[in-house]
């Protein structure tokens, strides 16, 4: 990374976009946006600032704007997973720019991917290119920073298979090469989500040669058959080991279930679906109520699989043992 970057004379609390449009940063900031704009479930809250690095030195100067007001931050990807609160957010929302977009092949069998590049983009770029070793990431949206720290795939195939590394920040903003290993993924989870690690690019192993389109096509219909469309988060709840989740919620008799503008979906019991009048506490509330059904029915606690951002209460607050992942 570069030298410490001098901190101009602006005040960083009172106008922060002033501030960072002064320090150098090459990014692009904004203080006129909610969470609702980039979140696929369309829910959300205003940001206090919003900001697209474009650099690794950029992130410098996001550090030190940090250190001087001690402000919250958030990492968003494609914003697919998650469900932030109505409340303001008070501090940083960080999107990483489109140099973080690239996809290069340094090798015949090997892709280095950017963070903020977009999975479609990845799968149409490997079935041009005849690669295989990345379909698990067919029908899941976002971006691929995201499909890496969630480690994302079906219930057979996860992404971690075909990485050979990964470049990611530490949460004190150092710069790190990590193995797999270190990376210590598993089912939709991983070392880099559990420690606020955010990934910038990660190096896959492809298999030249490979025609994916009818493995991406089949995988794209079996989602379609399966799956609602309309605005949601994906899964809500993770599968719990060995049982899944859709099943549990089904069998509750959750189905149908509304809180406010929520609904559980007909077509599978694990997404909640937001009408045109929803909030994100309406999605929050019958999250809880069906987590607490589906615990009387089949004393199994579910555990949210979107990322709950400035609630008032936390997930795990809301249960009276104060246990929220059971
Ligand atoms: N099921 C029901 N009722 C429902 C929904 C599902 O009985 O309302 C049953 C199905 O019949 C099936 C079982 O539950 O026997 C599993 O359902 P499904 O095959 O749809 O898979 P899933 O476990 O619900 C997982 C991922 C999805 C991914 C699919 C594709 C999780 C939490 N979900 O779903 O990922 O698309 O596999 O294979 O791991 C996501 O993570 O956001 C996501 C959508």
């Amino acid at each position: 990374m570069a030298a410490q970057p001098m901190a101009p004379s602006v005040d960083p609390v009172a106008d922060p976009a002033a501030w960072f449009r002064m320090s150098g940063f090459l990014g692009s900031c904004t203080s006129d946006t909610t969470f609702a704009t980039h979140c696929t479930y369309r829910l959300g809250g205003p940001i206090r600032l919003f900001l697209e690095p474009q650099s690794t030195d950029d992130f410098e100067v996001i550090r030190m704007w940090l250190d001087l007001t001690e402000a919250p931050h958030f990492f968003i990807g494609g914003g697919t997973n998650l469900l932030a609160s109505s409340a303001p957010y008070p501090g940083l929302v960080l999107r990483l720019g489109d140099n973080f977009k690239r996809i290069d092949r340094p090798a015949i069998d090997c892709l280095v991917i950017g963070a903020a590049a977009n999975t479609a983009q990845v799968l149409k770029y490997c079935m041009h290119h005849e690669l295989g070793g990345l379909g698990v990431l067919a029908g899941v949206p976002g971006t691929l920073g995201g499909a890496v720290a969630m480690n994302a795939g079906t219930m057979r195939d996860w992404l971690d298979r075909s990485i050979l590394s990964v470049t990611a920040l530490d949460p004190y903003w150092q710069l790190h090469q990590l193995s797999p290993e270190q990376c210590s993924f598993r089912y939709r989870g991983s070392r880099l989500l559990d420690e606020g690690w955010r990934v910038l690019e990660t190096t896959f192993r492809v298999i030249p040669g490979d025609l994916i389109r009818p493995h991406v096509e089949d995988h794209l219909a079996m989602r379609r058959r399966t799956q609602p469309g309309g605005r949601n988060a994906g899964s809500n709840f993770k599968n719990p080991p060995g049982l899944s989740a859709g099943a549990l919620i089904d069998q509750a008799g959750c189905k149908g279930w509304r809180e406010g503008g929520a609904v559980v979906s007909d077509l599978h019991a694990n997404f909640i679906l937001a009408e045109s009048d929803c909030t994100p506490e309406d999605v929050f509330r019958l999250m809880q109520r069906v987590a607490r059904r589906v615990e009387e029915k089949s004393q199994v606690r579910l555990e949210p699989e979107v990322v709950l951002l400035n609630f008032a209460e936390s997930w795990e607050s809301t249960w009276p043992d104060g246990k929220g992942d059971g």
